[in-house]
């Protein structure tokens, strides 16, 4: 069994060590000018009113995994207003490897640089901010994701995206080099005068990333259902029944090699050229898929279930999908549960502070009342976040 820390709570699960914030430092980030929060790797809890700062909190942890985190906002949205620009997010992890710092930020604003985020791991420059998912995992669920089985098909391929990036490394960037390859693309087709070497020297680049996408949206929603069908009978929230949409998803989960997919949508391509310049973009491609979600025990597609089911369903996604990223990546992620408690009755929050207890992840939770989270006892460290800081109760 891997070690775990001396002072982690002995109901974490056996088998998953625990990743833990221990120390958070924010410096102008959203509302704080200079945070220090001090944790002793149990759970925490941030209470406080409505425009406190809960959220900016988590939005900064969220920056601990590859992206543009929890909010998808731009870098410079995330200065504090007032401030010089330039901002910081340090962390301090405990992790089965030990101690890591971990900071992340805009370090420089020249003129002529693009800004971009930097990612030092104990001081060294990473050299992408994928190298963070060496050391943590971070998932989340926020209000803002309650519209997602009923709002475009875009949002439910991001979250997915998310799912797969926890589990397969390598996914983001795909993701990124696919739809600048088809950018790459369209602007051909666009053309009078095609350079026809070049279109198809971009639509085997396509090809190639888009089937590497698809399998990695395959194989994780395969895991995700297979877990879900094992563990459903005892999890607390209503299970989902996954289905992914789309042609290269169907074409890659038919099976056979990789290679026979990539030349099936490379012809694709080339057969659809006419039809896409009509059409102004490219109609095939995994950038067109979509994750169909089921209220399982209700057999119902999850859009039109309640807003209160849409919730429970989403929560106990997520909750399996850390569950798997732990078992799957030998540590348990970071979760990150935004505003959760409110729409839980008392017995149903109990219920969800044991799942997380059994996962073994460390979870920031927020709420407007510390009260909810009474159930948690000893298992969590209370902080109450008002006006820019955030006092240990
Ligand atoms: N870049 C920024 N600079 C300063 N304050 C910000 C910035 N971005 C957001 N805020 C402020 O942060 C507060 C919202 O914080 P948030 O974490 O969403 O609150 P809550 O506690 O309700 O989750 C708002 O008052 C907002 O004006
Ligand atoms: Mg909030």
């Amino acid at each position: 069994m891997p070690a775990t820390l001396a002072s982690d709570p002995p109901s974490a699960r056996p088998g998953v060590p625990r990743v833990a914030v221990r120390r958070l430092v924010l410096t102008d980030f959203r509302n704080y000018t200079a945070l220090s929060l001090d944790g002793d790797g149990r759970h925490v809890v941030l209470a406080g009113e409505n425009g406190a700062g809960k959220t900016n909190v988590l939005e900064s942890l969220s920056l601990l995994s590859p992206g543009r985190g929890l909010r998808r906002a731009r870098l410079d949205e995330m200065a504090r207003l007032g401030g010089s620009g330039l901002w910081s997010v340090f962390v301090r992890l405990d992790g089965p490897d030990g101690e890591v710092g971990i900071g992340t930020g805009i370090e420089a604003r020249g003129e002529e640089e693009m800004l971009a985020r930097r990612v030092r791991i104990d001081g060294e420059t990473a050299r992408s901010a994928e190298d963070l998912l060496d050391h943590v995992r971070v998932s989340w669920l926020t209000p803002a994701m309650d519209g997602l089985f009923t709002g475009p098909a875009s949002e439910r391929r991001r979250f997915l995206d998310r799912l797969v990036l926890a589990l397969s490394p390598g996914h983001g960037a795909h993701v990124s080099a696919f739809e600048k390859a088809m950018r790459g693309r369209n602007r051909l087709l666009e053309e009078d005068r095609l350079d026809l070497a070049w279109l198809e020297a971009i639509e085997a680049q396509m090809a190639e990333l888009g089937v590497a996408v698809s399998l990695a949206r395959v194989e994780t929603v395969a895991c995700l259902e297979r877990l879900i069908a094992a563990t459903r009978t005892d999890a607390p929230f209503p299970h989902a029944d996954l289905a992914l949409e789309g042609e290269i998803e169907a074409l890659v989960a038919a099976g056979g090699p990789a290679a026979d997919a990539e030349d099936a949508y490379r012809a694709r391509l080339r057969d659809g050229r006419r039809r896409d310049k009509a059409a102004g973009r490219t109609l095939d491609g995994p950038h067109r898929a979509d994750l169909i979600v089921h209220h399982g025990p209700k057999a119902m597609p999850a859009h039109l279930s309640s807003t209160g089911e849409q919730k429970a369903l989403l929560l106990g996604l997520v909750l399996a999908h850390a569950r798997l990223v732990g078992e799957t990546c030998g540590r348990a992620p970071l979760l990150l549960l935004d505003e959760v408690a409110a729409h839980l009755d008392p017995r149903r929050r109990a219920e969800l502070f044991d799942v997380v207890e059994a996962l073994g992840s460390q979870c920031w939770m927020t709420g407007t009342d510390a009260s909810a989270f009474a159930a948690l006892g000893e298992r969590a460290v209370v902080f109450e976040v008002s006006g820019g800081s955030v006092r240990r109760t």
